[in-house]
């Protein structure tokens, strides 16, 4: 038995979704413990693209178990679309592929108007939410008001808790942002249509885990978005409302820490950013261009170009310690070819002072300019090399010089969408 923990290292979008595919064949169980449809977990195989925005990326295997855990906040319409297009696709073939926590909480259209709501009258810059109603799902949680899949199952307690919680919310959004309501038979009877379609994948996934590992299974927990947007750690109040981090996983899904064996960082070969807050890496120049067109660098969930700039080491260090990471998943290699020089920022200067610590205060972030290493690029296209051997030279010391700042071994390195685009330097599971 392994339990592996993949997370993100920076603002997410770091290629998890390819990386946990490939990762998934040696493993039968797939787990996702935080967030909502704010991740887009993009992978293509077969020269088909997928973009997951609930369902673990494992889906794809057929005879492999995916499990949303109780850590995520459930949008009912996104999942019963997912569901769909998989099914449509001739993937997910077996329900019992499917487990879906009964301690897990659902989002509701209110949700959603709240955190658009609140983005539209926000005077300081934006947080730039996905929109998905994620943080207003979990303030529900925290406050004690959430309502859950289990109580989807029973239309009594259902309905008594959602005519409760849709008074105040409605008072919220009209008399606070100026909203429309939202009107509770309609709501009800859609929520019903998802009970009936949801059911049978409901389960407690908690003590499906234990008998999992009992029996000596693998699992992945795979984590969405990445640890700079963590609640906690990360560039607050620019973050999401979850903790991203490694040690979720845990409690997001129900196990506990002391069975962890291994944790996987994924990174990106540069930086990227979607939404508000600071970004000392960020290029405003045409290399960002260039690496948002050759990246394809526009988020999964909703389409928005995101701010590209160069590999932060800074960032990196604080997301090993962060999250006690094993190994580093170095993704989107390729990307980078065709440069002349490439920059890596090893400490940022504020003021007249040197920091080689990630700040805990945006403010401060926000003034922080990088400095830089500068390597040698490489001008070849690398898509199709298999061992490290046959990459540039200039593209080897360029990961070199990245685990020797990191401190932390590269087991992975992925050189193109596909899964084949890919150097597997260690088994890790
Ligand atoms: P929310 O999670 O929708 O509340 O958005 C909060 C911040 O996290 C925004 O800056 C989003 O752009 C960012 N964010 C949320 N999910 C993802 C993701 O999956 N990838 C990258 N950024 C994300």
């Amino acid at each position: 038995m392994a339990l592996l923990i993949v997370v993100g290292t920076q603002w997410g979008d770091e290629g998890k979704g390819k990386i946990i595919d490939l990762l998934s064949e040696f493993a039968h169980v797939i787990v996702r413990f935080q967030g909502g449809s704010n991740a887009g977990h993009t992978l293509v195989v077969e020269g088909e693209k997928f973009i997951f925005h609930l369902i673990p990326s494992g889906i794809l295997h057929k005879g492999k178990r995916s499990v949303i855990g109780s850590g995520v906040v459930v949008d009912p319409h996104v999942l019963t679309d997912e569901i769909d297009s998989l099914k449509t696709k001739g993937y997910f073939q077996d329900d019992s592929q499917l487990l879906l926590s009964e301690e897990a909480h659902l989002i509701f259209p209110y949700h959603k108007l709240i955190d658009t709501g609140r983005e539209r009258n926000r005077t300081r810059e934006k947080i730039g939410t996905t929109g998905r109603g994620i943080g207003p799902a979990y303030e529900d949680i925290a406050a004690r008001c959430g309502i859950r899949v289990i109580d989807l199952l029973n239309e009594k307690i259902f309905r008594t808790k959602l005519e409760e919680t849709l008074s105040q919310k409605n008072y919220y959004l009209t008399h606070v942002l100026q909203n429309d309501s939202v009107e509770l038979e309609p709501l009800f009877h859609e929520y019903m249509g998802y009970r009936k379609r949801l059911q049978k994948y409901v389960t407690n996934t908690s003590l499906f885990l234990a008998q999992q590992m009992d029996e000596g299974k693998n699992i992945i927990f795979e984590g969405a978005q990445g640890s700079l947007l963590d609640i906690n750690h990360g560039t607050y109040p620019y973050v999401t409302s979850s903790n991203t981090v490694a040690g979720n996983a845990c409690s997001g899904s129900g196990i506990g820490p002391t069975k962890i064996n291994f944790v996987l960082g994924v990174t990106k070969a540069y930086t990227t950013r979607v939404g508000g807050g600071p970004f000392p890496t960020e290029l405003s120049d045409e290399i960002g261009i260039r690496l948002r067109e050759r990246g394809g660098e526009y988020g999964a969930t909703t389409g928005r170009p995101r701010r590209c700039g160069w590999f932060d080491a800074v960032a990196i260090k604080h997301s090993i310690r962060l999250n006690g990471l094993g190994g580093l998943a170095i993704t989107k290699l390729d990307t980078l070819a065709g440069l002349e020089t490439i920059k890596i920022c090893t400490a940022y200067h504020v003021g007249n002072d040197v920091i080689d610590e990630f700040p805990a205060s945006s403010e401060l972030l926000a003034r922080c300019h990088p400095i830089y290493e500068e390597m040698e690029g490489w001008q070849e296209e690398i898509s199709g090399a298999k061992e490290i051997s046959q990459l540039p030279l200039a593209a080897q010391n360029y990961l070199k010089r990245i685990e020797e700042l990191a401190q932390t071994p590269i087991d992975i390195i992925s050189v193109g969408a596909q899964r084949n685009e890919t150097i597997l330097l260690r088994t890790i599971l």
